[in-house]
């Protein structure tokens, strides 16, 4: 771990976070954001950034570096930022003082991707903030930019010597990949090839900003500083397990991107597979980058193949039509910007997958995403199965349910408990109660933005909650079958009118086992 330099500020005096800062503070280092004119960097990247000087993470002398093509000055540069800031961070109001020596680590230079000139010049400007501001050759690269550029910035980065070798040891190296990270198994094994060309494995941190969520970091204290829900989380005593990642938004200005990528390899690879992988994951040896990698990939690799030449019969893949969302009118995705007409990309998924190992040898998972359903929620119940001998089965009043366990990821976080209760009174009747637990109730305060979180770790050095290359390319490995089985079918996806709960085919799917979608 690094060593510990004195924060920027104290941290805030919120009482109700207390105990809850983050008491490993980085080394100073430069931030680098290549893309830095793109809306990741203003709408989420310079908030966390912020948020954390905010809260006095930050080590004295942190720069950040925006390089881009428009040419700004510094000083244009950091209003943009401050405007940016003042409308998304976490931390709002932004506070001026705060702000203002923030604003002293920021700095902007101009440049092409493809122009090793812009390298040579933010080269000068880091070795410039090395003197003024203690950031000891230490580099931190962001690649807030379409994949495409990926290859190119990395070959520029190695021929202008702006990349160490951490096995000769001095300061560190680390570039941050943004998703999406490959298309399929082929395009992704061709982007780790290009990053280890230039990179080592164990410099490269390629975000899913799931994992810098609260909730989701939760499931493994969840899971694994319980004594009572181990026991029972196996294929002895669980039925199945639900995880629906619905947004309500449709593609908003992302039609290009979305078209050509669809809801399975926007959310599903990625996202759905870390809440996959950590709830079925086998406990880990330490709480460190490999072993908790180690146990996750385990779980991909243990994903069931979809049958050949019948991928698609335990997926369905649904198409918003026009309907209304929220009380709003929703037009047809077919009819959104930048999508084709006829296009056949799927806006909502789902599918029946097992997880073929010893704990949950023929447990379902059942898996969905969707943009335009009726609300934005991110929920995975865990399904247990009925007690074994209902004794009251005769009685009227008395219908024994499964026992649910939720967890709310988000919004409203928290997790709970459904089990029967007896009705009050002189007869047996029996009734649904839940135990409830809610973030905002217990700690009081907002949970940190997951970029916040994903920045600092990147800062620390620990890739704990970053996707290793082994995980990327394995779950490409179990989805490529379907997705190319689905680009196959000439038969457009089933239709649904937006803000529902996708296809009727999604329900058919899970009733024909007998079971439900839980409606969270
Ligand atoms: C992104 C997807 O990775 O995650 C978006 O590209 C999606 O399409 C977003 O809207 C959802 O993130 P969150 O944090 O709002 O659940």
């Amino acid at each position: 771990m690094s060593s510990v330099t004195a924060p920027t500020q104290a941290p805030a005096a919120n009482p109700l976070r207390e105990g809850l800062e983050q008491e490993r503070v980085p080394d100073a280092s430069s931030l680098v954001i290549f893309g830095a004119s793109g809306d990741l960097t203003g709408r989420k990247l310079l908030p966390a950034l912020y948020s954390l000087a905010h809260d006095g993470l930050l080590p004295a002398g942190q720069t950040i570096i925006g390089f881009a093509r428009p040419d700004f000055t510094d000083d244009a540069f950091r209003m943009a930022m401050r405007e940016a800031c003042d409308k998304y961070a976490r931390t709002r109001p932004v506070d001026n003082a705060i702000w203002e020596n923030f604003a002293k680590g920021l700095f902007y230079v101009q440049g092409d991707f493809s122009e090793p000139s812009g390298y040579y010049r933010l080269n000068q400007k880091l070795q410039e903030c090395d003197r003024t501001r203690g950031t000891g050759g230490r580099r931190i690269y962001y690649l807030a930019v379409p994949p495409q550029f990926f290859p190119v910035i990395s070959e520029l980065l190695g021929a202008e010597k702006m990349v160490t070798d951490p096995e000769r040891g001095g300061p560190f190296t680390r570039v941050i990949i943004e998703k999406p990270f490959g298309h399929d198994l082929q395009s992704a094994k061709e982007l780790n090839r290009v990053a280890v060309s230039t990179f080592r494995e164990r410099q490269v941190f390629r975000i899913d900003h799931y994992l810098g969520k609260e909730t989701v970091q939760n499931l493994l204290v969840l899971r694994f500083a319980n004594g009572i829900f181990e026991p029972f989380w196996n294929r002895q005593y669980i039925d199945h397990v639900q995880i629906t990642v619905a947004e309500s938004i449709g593609v908003e200005k992302r039609g290009n991107y979305f078209d050509s990528a669809g809801i399975t390899r926007d959310i599903i690879q990625n996202h759905m597979m870390q809440l996959l992988s950590l709830i079925a994951m086998e406990p880990p040896v330490a709480f460190e980058a490999d072993p908790v990698r180690d146990e996750k990939v385990k779980v991909v690799r243990a994903l069931r193949e979809f049958p050949r030449g019948s991928e698609e019969e335990n997926a369905v893949r649904g198409q918003y039509a026009d309907g209304s969302v929220l009380g709003e009118k929703a037009v047809a995705y077919r009819k959104e910007s930048n999508v084709s007409p006829e296009s056949k990309t799927e806006t909502f998924a789902a599918m029946k997958v097992f997880v073929d190992n010893w704990r949950w040898a023929d447990v379902p998972f059942y898996l969905r995403a969707g943009k335009r359903l009726p609300k934005r929620v991110t929920d995975i119940s865990i399904h247990f199965r009925p007690a074994p001998y209902p004794m009251w089965r005769k009685l009227r009043g008395v219908s024994t349910q499964p026992n649910v366990l939720a967890i709310r990821i988000q919004p409203d976080e928290g997790i709970s408990l459904k089990f029967d209760s007896k009705v009050p009174g002189p007869s047996v009747r029996t009734a649904p109660v839940t135990m409830e637990f809610r973030y905002a109730t217990s700690f009081g305060a907002e949970p940190p933005e997951a970029y916040e979180r994903l920045l600092l770790e990147t800062m620390l050095g620990d890739s704990t909650l970053f996707a290793r290359r082994d995980e990327v390319e394995t779950a490409w490995a179990w989805l490529d079958p379907l997705l190319n089985a689905w680009a196959a079918d000439t038969r457009p996806p089933d239709f649904y009118p937006a803000g529902t709960w996708g296809p009727e085919s999604a329900d058919k799917l899970i009733e024909r086992d007998g079971r439900k979608w839980r409606r969270p």
